[in-house]
């Protein structure tokens, strides 16, 4: 923390603790901790089992600023979005409805207001069949949000956080087992603890309005935790330097402000104080 500056110092001394307080092991959340970096590196690595955190002064005041500014401009692409759909771009319009065609799209029902993304089958098939499986067996339902951060993340798909005051959220993953690859259909399997297989295939980045898979930290330990960046997130990219590997196989195309407002609400280390439930996530 000593190479902190005030701000972000401050702001990092809440998601520290929150981290290590919400989703450390109980029994020795300090241990789990990595020290900071460097100050350009990795803002915080996105943990689904034995979490920690890594941060920078990025995460600080700016990143604050930042979010902020990109829930205006979300807002703003919003508007913009449905007035030019109103006014019928014909071109534009097709365009987007080739590309829904080509990869399937999830609406995702919160306590707080809904959401579509579509899902990245064509690039990400395993990542994206693996999430799809979840999604259409209700593994997702009645989950909560555990980690909200503004201008950071929206971390979700824990099944520990049905309770949404559960001490250990962000720990658990899915069940060991099988699942169809949609694109190849072969069978994938979910092992040792519910981890898929890395997909580093797609340079998709960790831009605003992506699903990207939380992790341990360790190769092949995704499993159904995933988190909404709201920021630029590009030091989460697995191709990019540093520790944070977080391949994105997802992107919001409707309801952005929604995922924004669900990073902006009050916390208790990180964790909404008013639940917020995933109702059904619907793949059509
Ligand atoms: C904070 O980050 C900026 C740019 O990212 C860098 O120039 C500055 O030295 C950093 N400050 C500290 C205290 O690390
Ligand atoms: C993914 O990255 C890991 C670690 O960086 C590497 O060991 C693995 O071979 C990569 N997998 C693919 C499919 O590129
Ligand atoms: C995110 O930030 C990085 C580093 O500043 C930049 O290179 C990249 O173009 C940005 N990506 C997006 C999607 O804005």
């Amino acid at each position: 923390m000593a190479r902190l500056t005030f701000a972000a110092g401050l702001a990092l001394l809440q998601a520290t603790s929150g981290n290590a307080f919400i989703a450390g092991p109980v029994s020795a959340p300090r241990a789990t901790v990595a020290p900071v970096t460097s100050a350009s590196e990795a803002e915080a690595l996105l943990e689904a089992k034995s979490p920690r955190l890594i941060a920078s002064n990025a995460t600080g005041a700016g990143a604050l600023g930042l979010g902020l500014v990109a829930g205006a401009a979300v807002a703003l692409a919003g508007a913009t979005r449905r007035s030019s759909a109103g006014q019928g771009r014909r071109s534009t319009a097709s365009a987007e409805v080739v590309a829904r065609k080509a990869n399937p799209t999830a609406t995702f029902e919160t306590t707080m207001g809904s959401f579509k993304a579509e899902i990245y089958l064509d690039r990400v098939p395993i990542t994206a069949s693996n999430f799809i499986d979840l999604c259409t067996t209700g593994f997702y339902n009645g989950v909560h949000f555990h980690r909200v951060i503004p201008g950071f993340m929206d971390q979700f798909g824990c099944p520990n956080a049905r309770d949404p005051n559960a001490r250990n959220a962000g720990q658990g993953g899915p069940p060991d087992g099988e699942f169809k690859n949609l694109v190849t259909g072969a069978t994938e399997r979910r092992s040792n603890g519910g981890n898929i297989k890395d997909e580093n295939i797609s340079r998709d980045t960790n831009a605003p309005g992506t699903l990207s898979m939380a992790n341990t930290g360790q190769p092949n330990s995704g499993g159904s935790q995933f988190f909404l960046n709201v920021n630029n997130n590009s030091n989460l990219d697995w191709f990019a330097p540093g520790p944070s590997k977080h391949p994105v196989f997802g992107k919001i195309i409707e309801g952005m402000d929604i995922a924004v407002a669900i990073s902006k609400v009050p916390t208790r280390n990180d964790n909404p104080k008013t639940p917020i439930m995933m109702k059904s996530i619907t793949i059509s």
